[in-house]
């Protein structure tokens, strides 16, 4: 991230307003965009909703102070520098504050020339930490977070929640999410970031085997165990010792291991098959599954305790489809990889494509773009991928049985205006009343849906959520 584009965002927190807009006003001079609240709530809730660099909080606030917001901040994002603004004579909290790791503080009234400055610093300080963790996995070769693309709201709260969790080293993680939202590379992220980076990363797919031999994968077995047991085997538990075990789709793990796995996890020691010694290992898990597990529990295929042991920290990959805006970045990665790959010289897509990609429900997530892309890639015709170069599919949908109605008419009927007005409405209010995205949640045009909410009368008011 460039130090001083005009991408880089400042959030000032101060309930007066007559603090605020001088700093506001200055900041914007040197090229920050910037963002205000008023109290600890709403500041929170900007950065909740806005990918910010850098917090300045006044120390006190009408609905809590900014010490207990700044613990909160460093929960929920680790890397945000936070610059405090104390009145005169509070040089304690300050100091307290600094110990809660702001990045430095600032006397009130705030000399301009300093606060640019201590901008700076912070800023500089937090891109060179990002650039040698990011440099570090490069030279490793081993991917971090920069690797999972996407700058929408849903994915940076993932991200967010996977640095803390990438800090904190022991504790289990269960990634969750359909098929292709990248739970595999996020797991990996979380590894190579966290102090346990060097160290091995072992997957055990749990899926597609019988009990035994997953049994036999994870924990190894003693020589003469079984028929086909000539020699003794370590079990992958023990290779990823001081590493990751990373148990993939662990919603198919048979019944019958469940509660091996289950005293692994507990206290880190197991047998291997035929063993007699108990035998202890230091790793950290992280599972990852696409199936319900809550609902796994309900049916009896997962064990509850199992289930609770894993779900210490959860982590939810949301689906492609509710995070449209990621599209065109992921387009834009994918190509270049791809022509580098394939040697090939695709400078984009046409707007009609990537109109229809952000409109296309994606059942198989990020890995069915990648895919799509690959395959367009390799036939394309000319250096922009358009309508041609694409299944049909993209612009018409997924097929849907011809006959299944997309909604049974109630036998007393509906009054379709009220239905297509509330419909038009959610819409607007599910996207903070952007009338393109809206629409695409509709499969409306522009035009169509200008001509809506002309017709329903549906004001700004209507749509605040
Ligand atoms: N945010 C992202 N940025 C870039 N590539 C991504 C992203 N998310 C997923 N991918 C890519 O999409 C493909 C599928 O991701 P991954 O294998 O991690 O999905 P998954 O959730 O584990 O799927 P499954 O449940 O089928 O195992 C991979 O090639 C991965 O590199
Ligand atoms: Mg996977």
């Amino acid at each position: 991230m460039p130090i001083h584009s005009d991408m880089t965002r400042i959030l000032i927190v101060d309930d007066e307003e007559f603090v605020r807009w001088p700093l506001k006003r200055r900041l914007e001079k040197e090229g920050f965009e910037v963002f205000e609240a008023g109290n600890c709530r709403q500041g929170m809730s900007v950065l909740v909703q806005q990918e910010i660099h850098l917090a300045v909080l006044d120390l006190k606030l009408p609905d809590g102070d900014g010490v207990s917001l700044l613990g909160d901040i460093r929960k929920k994002f680790p890397d945000l520098p936070v610059i405090m603004m104390t009145a005169f004579g509070s040089v304690e909290t300050a100091v307290e504050a600094l110990k809660l790791g702001a990045f430095d503080y600032i006397a009130k009234p705030c000399n301009l020339e300093e606060l640019i400055l201590l901008v700076n610093k912070a800023l500089e300080m937090t891109s060179l930490r990002e650039e040698v963790k990011n440099l570090r996995s490069k030279v490793s070769g081993r991917p971090g977070f920069e690797t999972v693309v996407g700058s929408s709201p849903r994915l940076r709260h993932v991200i967010d929640q996977a640095k803390i969790v990438s800090e904190t080293d022991s504790t289990n993680v269960l990634i969750l999410g359909e098929s292709g939202t990248g739970k595999n590379l996020l797991a990996e992220a979380i590894h190579n970031r966290g102090p346990r980076a060097g160290k091995p990363f072992i997957t055990v797919t749990c899926t597609a085997m019988p009990g035994e031999l997953i049994e036999s994968e994870l924990f190894g077995h003693e020589k003469g165990a079984f028929t086909d047991a000539k020699t003794a085997k370590k079990g992958l538990c023990e290779v990823a010792d001081g590493g990751t075990l990373f148990l993939d789709e662990i919603g198919d793990i048979p019944l019958s291991l469940q509660a091996k796995l289950l005293g692994f996890l507990e206290n880190h020691t197991f047998r291997r098959i035929g063993g007699t010694r108990d035998l202890k290992v230091d790793v950290r898990i992280i599972a990852a599954t696409n199936k319900n597990l809550k609902q796994e529990v309900r049916a009896k295929n997962f064990r509850e305790d199992l289930f609770y042991r894993l779900n210490v920290s959860s982590i939810e990959m949301p689906p492609l489809r509710d995070r449209a805006d990621d599209i065109p970045l992921l387009v834009m990665r994918f190509i270049g990889d791809l022509n580098l790959k394939l040697r090939k010289n695709i400078k984009g897509v046409s707007e009609q494509a990537l109109n229809a990609m952000m409109r296309y429900p994606w059942p198989g997530n990020i890995r069915e773009l990648k895919n799509m892309l690959e395959r367009s890639i390799i036939f394309a015709r000319g250096e922009e991928l358009g309508r041609r170069d694409f299944p049909l599919d993209l612009f018409f949908g997924p097929e849907e049985g011809d006959e299944e109605p997309v909604m049974i008419l109630p036998p007393e009927g509906i009054d379709f205006e009220k239905l297509e007005r509330s419909l038009v409405k959610q819409a607007l209010e599910r996207t903070g009343g952007n009338q393109a995205k809206a629409g695409r949640l509709l499969n409306f045009t522009r035009d169509q849906m200008r001509y809506r909410v002309k017709q329903f009368g549906l004001t700004a008011a209507d749509t605040e959520n």
